[in-house]
């Protein structure tokens, strides 16, 4: 158990087997026990009790987000410390953001930038912002008016949801997604229609998203480079995308914060296609690119007339973002390209490292082309899901992988798949590898 922070105590799920030996049949027994209490983990997983379990009282939430509980990666990262497990589960770094950023900000609090910030963001934040939006996309937007700085992508997300949609409209998602995408979606009151990606290249059901948009769609909710699978729209999608907006007066919402990660092919911004900029909003934060995770600086870019909802919806949300860390932002984004090609670098021998590994363990691996995840099919371990397999995964082999079920609409379709995250120094990837090589035996 721990305390949350409103002294709620949070008590995980509890393995109900006891610590059984490493082999395919203890796998097996283990699912036995395990799985069938889980169907759904974000559901299920967490059990909440007031401190004096002899006074305890139903929790409470709105309706908006009852169907959404303790968020998988708490509950993750929980039981990682728990059980002494190497954390390949929530995506953040283990290693630190450059000390040039650092000193900003040191600097910053030091000059007295302590103060609430202009609402929509430090002035030299939002031009800096638009300065590398132009030289990543050619894109030309004026800072003062189309550049909204958030508390992260998160907080960027929220302000577009509940900025732009209105309860009942349609939006457009594609599952696997980012958790927080349903979750504001129901806060905005808005109308979710999945489209599912799936493995191995995860394309996009292009046939199945023309049926599915309309006229009642208010908006579609894409994450180029993808969280959870890698996966990077392709230049065709996007166009495919581009054309069925325009043709049905359909605003798209692009989260970016994997932008610098992106390995096997150019990242495309779709604001930058034809006659998209104005229907485009285009979501990014500092944390991924410069591995301050903890820092949640984020903005939103979009043309005026849809800022305008944004900045609404921003003001009355945080209102401002930390001033020191805006300080520092300003020279994450002036950095030299030299410091993105390293970054990437860096990146692809972790990811190396990892998929080599995984595949020797025996997983059948998915390409990943942009973030720093990869996907796989735990089935060849015989554990019944993926929920099971990741309890496995934590208390047996002391590794944590995120089961996937929590990314779709309907779990059944992300049954089969695990998300490994290699944002971790080289060792702890090689550690992790070894545990699963060592502990991990194929069943079929
Ligand atoms: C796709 C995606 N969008 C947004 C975020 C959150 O970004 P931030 O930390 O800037 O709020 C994450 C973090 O994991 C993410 O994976």
């Amino acid at each position: 158990m721990y305390l949350d922070t409103h002294g709620v105590m949070l008590r995980q799920f509890s393995f109900r087997s006891s610590l059984l030996p490493f082999s395919s049949h203890s796998q097996r027994s283990f699912l036995k026990s395990a799985s069938s209490t889980h169907p759904r983990i974000g559901a299920t997983m967490a059990t909440i009790s007031t401190q004096n379990e002899s006074t305890q009282k139903p929790v409470q939430v709105a309706k908006r987000l009852e169907k959404f509980k303790t968020t998988i990666f708490t509950q993750m990262s929980t039981l990682a410390v728990k059980h002494g497990a190497i954390n390949l589960g929530q995506g953040f770094p283990n290693f630190d953001g450059p000390d040039f950023v650092k000193e900003a900000a040191i600097q910053a609090i030091r000059d007295g930038k302590n103060q609430y910030a202009r609402g929509h963001g430090l002035p030299q934040l939002n031009s800096a912002v638009a300065a590398r939006f132009r030289e990543d996309t050619g894109l030309v937007v004026d800072p003062e008016k189309e550049v909204t700085v958030t508390s992260g992508c998160t907080e960027a997300i929220a302000a577009t949801m509940l900025g732009l949609i209105n309860p009942g409209d349609e939006v457009i998602l594609f599952a696997p997604f980012y958790d927080s995408y349903e979750a504001t979606l129901s806060m905005a009151g808005a109308k979710v229609k999945g489209i599912t990606l799936r493995p191995p290249d995860f394309s996009v059901p292009l046939e199945e998203l023309k049926a599915a948009v309309s006229n009642k769609t208010r908006a579609i909710l894409l994450n180029t480079p993808h969280n959870p699978t890698g996966k990077m729209f392709t230049r065709e999608e996007l166009e495919t995308i581009a054309s069925l907006c325009i043709e049905n007066d359909v605003l798209v919402f692009s989260d970016e914060v994997y932008d610098k990660l992106a390995f096997e092919m150019d990242h495309i911004s779709i604001a930058s296609l034809p006659g998209m900029y104005e229907r485009t909003v285009t979501m990014n934060s500092l944390g991924k690119t410069f591995s301050l995770t903890g820092w949640k600086i984020g903005w939103a870019i979009a043309p005026t007339h849809l800022t305008w909802g944004i900045r609404q919806a921003h003001s009355y949300l945080t209102f401002a973002t930390s001033t020191p860390m805006q300080s520092a932002a300003i020279a994450a984004l002036k950095a030299p390209e030299s410091y993105f090609k390293e970054l990437k670098r860096d990146y692809n021998a972790k990811k190396e490292i990892l998929v080599k590994g995984l595949k020797e363990v025996g997983f059948e691996v998915f390409p990943s082309s942009g973030t720093y995840f990869v996907v796989v099919d735990h089935t060849p371990f015989g554990l019944e899901n993926d929920v099971a397999f990741c309890e496995y995964l934590i208390k047996e082999v002391g590794v944590v992988a995120i089961p996937t079920s929590v990314f779709y609409l309907n779990p059944e379709e992300g049954k089969n798949l695990v998300r490994f995250t290699f944002c971790k120094d080289e060792e702890t990837l090689r550690s992790a590898v070894e545990r699963m090589k060592l502990k991990l035996k194929r069943i079929v």
